[in-house]
């Protein structure tokens, strides 16, 4: 078990690049399923639930070889149509895999995958686009059990926007028979970018980018390319970093316009940033935060994946911010953690009251999820002193090697071997 030891109070300085999104792999990944043949998938991050996704894969029959961010997954035989609890259990994105294999063989026994946690994350909408496109759908001993002999196509309308359900049915109606229009589908642009890979395929699909999209169901699709897009929320992070620590950094991020929604609340705090080509440069040297309240929402609306680097954020703003997520009312469990670094924050229902403090304060901490550990390195970069931050196997699911980024940029943050869980 590792464990970040952060010496806090650093400046940042220099230019530090963004790595491929570690949510549009693991759509991107068990697409492949749908073909027969060599896919090359380039910027691909190094994160452990790729690794998580590559041995589901590879349990399935599909032989990989991952490295220097290209990932060749070979789907010329799939022996195995079962995702077994054992890898499902470790990452939800595994449910991924449900809508590829039962369209391509007719037939896919996925594990549940069970809470999460932040509290219930349902899969319900999944089951149901399945059994709209014809699957008998059953749940037997913790498995979902997807049968069809042929999916056709259906109109299925998302009560929610869901981007996993999203990218399920895209996956599982390119194969269908017949016409698929899916109303109130995710614009994420991982969502775009894993349509954009089918159509590379051969697959039919029109509306992309768009929350309405059709798809026309064809025979066959073939093995392709594509390259990932950046991680829109490790810029996020990073981005935060430089300003927290009031640095001055660049930031090489190409897809800009994917995090506009942030850009524009960071501008409010009173960050000066400039942006020119693929690189976003800030300058955070002498800047007394504005506190901004923020209210998560689907894409292109603040991002639910940055709430929790936005809490650190105001916790040192001047003034009293409220950070609301619409998306997972209970995303909250970094809270207490950050209240130990001496933040002032009330969690009210699905909102966080928080009241900026001059200071914060190093100390031992415990990383709950992705999302919440790297709030609490934001926040160890800011304190005065040293922050011990455990169980930081939940930050290398989906940041890649974070803190050698950091230390490049002169952060002080070390990883150390530790017993202690
Ligand atoms: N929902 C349902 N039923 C479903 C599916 C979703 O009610 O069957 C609800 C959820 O409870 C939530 C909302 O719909 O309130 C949106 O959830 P969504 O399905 O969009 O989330 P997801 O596909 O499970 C992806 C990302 C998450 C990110 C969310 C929201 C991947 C692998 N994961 O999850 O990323 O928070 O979209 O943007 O793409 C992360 O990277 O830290 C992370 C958790």
């Amino acid at each position: 078990m590792d464990k970040f030891l952060i010496e806090g109070g650093k400046k940042l300085n220099g230019k530090v690049k963004v790595s491929g999104a570690k949510n549009a792999s693991l759509a991107l990944m068990p697409a492949a399923i749908l073909n027969s043949g060599v896919n090359t998938l380039e910027n691909t991050p190094e994160v452990n639930d790729v690794y998580t996704m590559i041995k589901l894969l590879n349990n399935l029959g599909i032989k990989s070889e991952f490295g220097g961010h290209k990932l060749i997954l070979d789907t010329t035989e799939i022996t195995s149509q079962v995702a077994p609890y054992e890898h499902v259990k470790k990452m939800r994105a595994s449910i991924y895999v449900l809508g590829p294999l039962l369209s391509k063989f007719g037939y896919a026994k996925v594990s549940m995958p069970g809470g999460c946690a932040w509290g219930p994350r349902p899969i319900n909408l999944h089951l149901e686009a399945m059994k709209k496109l014809g699957a008998e759908i059953e749940l037997d001993a913790g498995y979902i059990i997807a049968k069809a002999e042929k999916l056709h196509g259906a109109r299925i309308h998302f009560d929610v926007s869901s981007v996993g359900a999203t990218g399920n049915t895209l996956m599982a109606a390119s194969l269908a028979k017949g016409n698929t229009i899916i109303t109130n589908a995710a614009v994420e642009p991982e969502i775009t970018l894993l349509a954009d890979y089918l159509v590379k395929m051969g697959a039919k699909i029109n509306g992309i980018g768009s929350n309405c999209i059709e798809i026309e169901g064809v025979e066959q699709l073939y093995p392709a390319d594509e390259t990932n897009i950046c991680d829109r929320i490790e810029a996020g992070t990073l981005i935060i970093a430089g300003s927290i620590t009031g640095s001055t950094i660049s930031i090489e991020f190409p897809e800009i316009k994917t995090l506009s929604a942030v850009f524009s609340k960071l501008e409010d705090s009173g960050l000066k940033l400039n942006y020119s080509n693929n690189l976003i440069t800030l300058d955070a040297s002498g800047l007394d935060i504005n506190s901004v309240d923020v209210t998560t929402a689907i894409y292109p609306g603040f991002p639910t994946d940055m709430q929790a680097q936005w809490i650190a954020y105001m916790a040192l703003a001047k003034g009293t911010s409220t950070v609301t997520d619409t998306i997972y009312h209970d995303r909250f469990s970094h809270v207490p953690e950050l209240i130990r670094l001496g933040a002032d924050i009330e969690v009210i229902n699905n909102s966080a009251i928080v009241k900026g403090v001059k200071q914060l304060r190093g100390a031992k901490v415990m990383s709950t999820d992705l999302r919440a550990s790297a709030s609490l390195v934001l926040a160890g970069m800011a304190a005065e002193g040293t922050t011990e931050i455990l169980r930081i196997y939940h930050l290398d699911r989906g940041y890649e090697r974070i803190e050698e980024k950091l230390k490049a940029l002169g952060a002080s943050i070390e990883r150390v071997k530790t017993t202690e869980f």
